[in-house]
């Protein structure tokens, strides 16, 4: 029986895996994309199918699918292993529960909760009712797996509680995923969540990390607000989630745009209305994170505005943000005192009609503009205000001067003064100078590598990837340096990786796709007597500089002539060779 890992491996794909949270262009045999890990406008991130790795050779990263579901979803190995293990049907063996590891043991605890929550809704006539009156489908409430919080009759508010302690889940876990609070003065734990409506907070993958639950009934003060959610836990972390997103990832990626709305609500009847690329902000401003999730899968936003109070909006709900990572973001209005879950249950086809008539941010401020000021010269303050500096924000320079020349025709002037008072707009970026670029992933620090080290990759690689020895023989196998040559000669046995390590064979395998990518079509004699030459001249290079440190360290002793005169003769002779 193979391993885990191995049976996960012959199931899944690294393309088709990596498919689904990346946008892939064919590229030959290969497809490429924008890395996701680092910042860049031109893809240099392969996936190989043939040889099911992946590689960026902006950023250096590669691997194969555990270490692209390790860097995407920042997890480690054992995480990683129970996500794929999920995704490709391999059932893993249960471990000692007292080996597993404590973020997989809260996972547990909340799909346990979920269950439960969701057990409790089909119990509660009145709590469905209300999902069905919102408009609700019954499919949309199990795939969004949509609970309730009862409140017991006994008053003591212990319902979910109890049931976890009956899975024999101790206190300190369960009070670690945030579901119950501590009582410290009758030291008892209670239920945060009761009366309420739950909404499962899904990661990426669309696995729980909290709940967002609204209140049923009237609210009282006893109760809390309108939503309680989740608190900051080891598990959940609101600024890197974006509601829906996990089921929106494929619709995004396809459509290559992604919807953004408020709340839970307007996620869910976008959804069924066929527009499963929508995903929420959840109330609070969107963060770098959660651009980072959206940059992987396209460079499109249509943000759905209340219209009165959108230019305030922007700024507080992140959009700056988001202008400002290359982002093209559209504004989608929705008539004041409405949310998009109430449009489209009164009417799903002007929920399209609204999204069709969506107009670019930028556009957007000056029709809103031009709709409130008439007198001009206001209306020239007020851009200068509320226009120019979200232009200023604007990376791209010939997207810019688009802008600018539309503000121009829009305040019926010449473009010069744009430009003028564009140099003076403030940006409406808070925390401007600490803004990195997008998306920051987890730190990684490739190695440097010295010319003639990159050099005897590229001859290892062409190798690997043609399965021969060829390229370096007799002469030129000795132009390779001490670390790489027991691998050059355990690699000619077999002409495959039957005598290297795990380390070396991988190693190989990223070497042979690079090669791959980068000499397919090219005159590989050609370029192989052109390697040679170069290593053979680094290999010089070195001899030289260890001459000159020879002589350097006589000369500073202030004896043996001779010995220098013979050097430096060596050295002028070598030189030649250059
Ligand atoms: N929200 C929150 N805490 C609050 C209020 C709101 O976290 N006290 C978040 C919720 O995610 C909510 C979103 O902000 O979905 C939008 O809030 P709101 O517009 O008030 O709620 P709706 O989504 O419109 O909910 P409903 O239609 O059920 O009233
Ligand atoms: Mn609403």
């Amino acid at each position: 029986m193979s391993s885990p890992v191995e049976q996960i491996k012959s199931r899944l794909s690294a393309a088709d895996l990596i498919q689904s949270y990346v946008k892939l262009q064919k590229s030959g045999a290969n497809f490429k994309a924008v890395c996701p890990f680092h910042s860049e406008k031109t893809p240099s991130f392969y996936v190989s199918p043939a040889r099911d790795i992946w590689h960026c050779f902006g950023c250096g990263r590669g691997g194969d699918i555990f270490g692209f579901v390790m860097e995407i979803e920042g997890v480690e190995f054992p995480e990683a292993l129970k996500i794929l293990a999920q995704r490709a049907g391999v059932e893993l063996k249960r471990e000692d529960p007292k080996f597993r590891n404590e973020r997989l043991k809260l996972l547990e605890i909340l799909e346990a909760a979920s269950e439960f929550y969701i057990q409790e809704l089909k119990n509660n006539p009145s709590a469905l009712l209300y999902l069905k009156k919102r408009g609700l489908l019954p499919k949309t409430v199990s795939s969004f797996k949509i609970g309730f919080a009862s409140v017991p009759s006994t008053g003591r508010w212990q319902n979910l509680y109890n049931f976890l302690k009956s899975r024999n889940y101790a206190d300190w876990e369960i009070e670690k995923t945030g579901l119950i609070v501590k009582d410290e003065k009758n030291n008892r734990y209670y239920d945060r969540f009761r009366n309420r409506i739950m909404f499962p907070l899904f990661d990426s993958s669309g696995r729980i990390m909290g709940f967002s639950g609204r209140i049923f009934g009237k609210e009282d003060e006893t109760t809390g607000g309108k939503y309680i959610n989740t608190p900051q836990t080891i598990l959940y972390d609101k600024s890197r989630i974006l509601y829906g997103f996990d089921k929106a990832k494929n619709e995004i990626r396809k459509k290559d745009f992604c919807i953004l709305v408020e709340g839970q609500m307007d996620v869910l009847m976008s959804h069924q209305a066929g527009y499963e690329n929508t995903a929420a902000i959840s109330g609070t401003a969107l963060t770098l994170p959660q651009l980072g999730l959206l940059k992987r899968l396209t460079n499109n936003i249509i943000v759905a505005f209340d219209k009165d109070s959108a230019g305030v909006e922007a700024a507080k709900k992140g959009i700056d943000i988001a202008l400002n990572q290359g982002f093209d973001i559209k504004v989608l209005t929705v008539s004041s005192g409405k949310d998009p879950a109430d449009l489209i249950k009164e009417n799903p086809d002007q929920w399209k009609k609204s999204l069709d008539q969506s107009v670019h941010l930028i556009e957007f401020y000056l029709n809103t503009l031009a709709d409130s000021h008439s007198d001009p010269i206001i209306l020239k303050r007020r851009a200068s205000e509320k226009v120019l500096p979200y232009i200023s924000l604007i990376q791209n320079e010939m997207e810019k001067a688009h802008w600018v020349s539309e503000t121009a025709k829009k305040l019926k002037i010449k473009e010069e003064p744009v430009w003028e008072e564009l140099k003076k707009a403030k940006s409406p970026l808070a925390q401007e100078k600490s803004m990195p670029c997008l998306p920051a992933g987890r730190p990684f620090s490739p190695t440097i590598k010295t010319r003639r080290r990159l050099l005897e990759e590229r001859i290892i690689g062409l190798s690997f990837w043609k399965k021969t020895a060829e390229f370096l023989s007799g002469e030129t196998e000795n132009l390779l340096s001490e670390e790489n040559q027991s691998l050059w000669q355990r690699f000619k046995k077999d002409l495959k990786a039957g005598f290297l390590t795990e380390e070396e064979k991988k190693m190989c395998e990223r070497l042979a796709f690079e090669a791959e990518l980068y000499y397919d079509q090219m005159d590989l004699d050609k370029e192989i007597k052109l390697i040679a030459s170069e290593l053979k001249k680094e290999k010089i290079k070195k001899e030289l500089e260890n001459l000159a440190l020879r002589i350097q360290e006589l000369e500073s002793k202030g004896e043996n002539k001779e010995e220098i005169e013979k050097h430096l003769k060596e050295f002028q002779t070598i030189s030649k060779e250059l």
